[in-house]
C-alpha cells in the first residue's frame, strides 16, 4: 500500500473519556437547549418555501409521503449519530466519527460536506430570509431597491450562470453578519436568543395548523399521487421518491446539537434527546402543515416562493394569520442561519485540532469562551455567498452532501462496533446492524433520485475539497506527524 493511500486510510486513534479540550469552552447546554438548537437549525426554509414547490412541481398531495420517506432517511441516520455522539462527544460530530473509523481521507471529505451543511446552508437560508423580509416590507409599503435585495447571478434554463442586473442581496449579507456577531460573543447567548425564536416559531406552526385545519377540502388531496407525467420525477411514484430528496433539505440540521458536545453539561444523556428529540417534532410538524397546506388549496398553486401565504390568502377569513405566518417564516429562518452558524466553527475547530486546517481556527476566545476566529471566517465567507448566489443553485447541492454524511454515519457505526466491542455506550442505535444498513441505503438511494446537474456540481465541489486537503491538510495532518 502506497504512504499516500496509507495515510488517507488511518484512523485516529480516540478516548471516549478524554474531554480535555471542553476546558477551552463553556459547559451551559442542557437537554432542552439542544432539543431547541435542534429544532432551531431545522425547522426554516424547507417546511416554509420547499413543501409547497415540492408539492405542485413533484409529488402533489403526496408531498407528505416524501416528508415521511425523508424523515425514515433522518431518522435511521439519527439514531446513528445519537450513538455516536453519545459515545465520542467531540465537536466535530460526523467528520470526527469518520476520522475514528473509516479514515482521514473519507474524514476530510466529510468534513467538506458538512461545510455545506453549516455554511453554505446559513447562506442559502440567509437569501430566503432576505426574500421574506422585502415582501413583508412591501406589505408595509416600503420598497427597497431592487439592486440591493437580488444577487447579481442566477441560473437560466440550462443551468448556466446569468447576470441579473443587481449589486448584492444585502439583507442576506446583514442577517449573516448580525447571526455571526451572536455566536462570536457567547454560546449561551447563541443559545437563548434560539431557544426563544424556536419557541415562537413553534408556536406559530401550529396555529397554523390549528387555524387551517377547518378550511381543508379533502378534494385537494385527490388524487392522492397525480399520474405521471411521462419524465422521471413529475408526479407519479418517482415524483415522490425525487420529492423525498428534494425535501430532505428540511430534515438538514437535527443534528446540529453534536457540534456543541463539549459545550453540553451532561453530553452523554442529553446528545441523544437532543438529536432524537428535534428529529421527531419536526417531522411531525412538517407532515401536519404540509397536509393541511394542501388541503386548504390546489397543489397546482403552491409553485411560490410563499406557498403557506397562497394557501391564506385563499381563505379571507384566514387574512389575519398571513403576517403572523410570514414573521414566524423569518424568525424561523434566522434561528437556522444562527445555529448553522455556531455548528460550522466547531467542525472547522476540530478539524484544525488535527492538524487538517491552519491552528488559528481551533483558537477559542479568553473571555467569550467561543472558537472566535473560526467564527469570523466562517460569518465572512457565509455573508459573502449569501449576498451573491440564487437560493436554488445552493439547496441541491446541500441535500447531496448531507445524505452522502449520513451514509457514512450510518456505515460508521457498525465499524465502530465491530473495533470496540465492548466500550461502553451511553447510547446504542436498536436492531443494528439491520438499522445502519438501511441508512445507508435509504441516504444512497436518496441521492440517486437527484439530478444529473446537483451531481455534475458534487463532484467539483469535491474536487475543490480534495485539492485544498492535497496542499494542506494532508501535509499538515497530526496523525502523519
Ligand atoms: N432544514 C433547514 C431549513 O429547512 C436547513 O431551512
Amino acid at each position: 500500500m502506497g504512504p499516500i493511500l496509507r495515510q488517507m486510510l488511518a484512523v485516529r486513534p480516540i478516548d471516549p473519556a478524554d474531554r480535555s479540550g471542553a476546558k477551552r469552552l463553556n459547559q451551559v447546554l442542557t437537554a432542552w437547549s439542544l432539543t431547541a438548537i435542534g429544532l432551531g437549525a431545522t425547522i426554516g426554509t424547507g417546511i416554509f418555501v420547499l413543501t409547497g414547490t415540492v408539492a405542485a412541481a413533484q409529488a402533489g398531495p403526496a408531498v407528505t409521503l416524501s416528508l415521511l420517506i425523508a424523515a425514515f432517511g433522518s431518522g435511521l441516520a439519527a439514531l446513528c449519530y445519537a450513538e455516536f455522539a453519545a459515545f465520542l462527544p467531540v465537536p466535530g460530530s460526523a467528520y470526527s466519527y469518520t476520522y475514528a473509523t473509516l479514515g482521514e481521507g473519507l474524514a476530510w471529505f466529510i468534513g467538506w460536506n458538512l461545510l455545506l451543511e453549516y455554511g453554505i446552508s446559513a447562506s442559502a437560508v440567509a437569501v430566503s430570509w432576505s426574500g421574506y423580509v422585502v415582501n413583508l416590507l412591501g406589505d408595509a409599503h416600503i420598497h427597497l431597491p431592487a439592486l440591493l435585495v437580488n444577487a447579481p447571478f442566477e441560473q437560466d434554463a440550462k443551468g448556466h450562470f446569468v447576470s441579473t442586473g443587481a449589486i448584492v442581496n444585502l439583507p442576506a449579507v446583514l442577517i449573516v453578519a448580525a447571526m455571526s456577531t451572536v455566536c462570536y460573543i457567547g454560546v449561551s447567548q447563541s443559545a437563548g436568543a434560539n431557544t426563544f425564536m424556536v419557541s415562537l416559531k413553534v408556536g406559530i406552526i401550529v396555529i397554523f395548523i390549528l387555524a387551517g385545519l377547518k378550511y381543508v377540502d379533502s378534494s385537494n388531496w385527490h388524487p392522492y399521487v397525480p399520474p405521471n407525467t411521462g419524465s422521471f420525477g413529475h408526479f407519479g411514484w418517482s415524483g415522490v421518491l425525487q420529492g423525498a430528496a428534494i425535501i430532505f433539505f428540511s430534515y438538514v440540521g437535527f443534528d446540529t446539537a453534536s457540534t456543541t458536545a463539549l459545550e453540553a453539561r451532561n453530553p452523554q444523556r442529553d446528545l441523544p434527546i437532543g438529536i432524537l428529540c428535534a428529529l421527531l417534532i419536526s417531522s411531525i410538524l412538517y407532515v401536519a402543515m404540509s397536509a393541511v397546506m394542501t388541503g386548504m388549496v390546489p397543489f397546482t398553486k403552491l409553485n411560490v416562493d410563499a406557498p403557506v401565504a397562497v394557501a391564506l390568502d385563499a381563505h379571507p377569513q384566514l387574512a389575519w394569520l398571513g403576517i403572523l405566518v410570514k414573521t414566524g417564516a423569518i424568525i424561523g429562518m434566522t434561528s437556522v442561519i444562527l445555529t448553522s452558524l455556531l455548528g460550522q466553527p466547531r467542525i472547522l475547530l476540530a478539524m484544525a485540532d488535527d492538524g487538517l486546517l491552519p491552528p488559528s481556527m481551533s483558537k477559542c476566545h479568553p473571555r467569550f469562551k467561543t472558537p472566535h476566529v473560526a467564527t469570523a471566517v466562517t460569518g465572512v465567507v457565509a455573508a459573502l455567498i449569501a449576498g451573491v448566489f440564487p437560493l436554488d443553485v445552493l439547496a441541491d447541492l446541500i441535500s447531496i452532501g448531507i445524505l452522502l454524511a449520513f451514509a457514512v454515519v450510518c456505515l460508521g457505526v457498525l465499524v465502530m462496533r465491530k473495533k470496540r466491542p465492548d466500550a461502553p455506550r451511553p447510547f446504542r442505535v436498536p436492531w443494528a446492524p439491520f438499522t445502519c444498513i438501511l441508512g445507508t441505503l435509504v441516504c444512497l438511494s436518496m441521492t440517486l433520485a437527484l439530478s444529473n446537474a446537483t451531481w455534475v456540481r458534487l463532484v467539483i465541489w469535491t474536487a475543490i475539497g480534495m485539492a485544498i486537503y492535497a496542499f494542506y491538510g494532508f501535509r499538515h495532518s497530526r496523525l502523519r506527524k
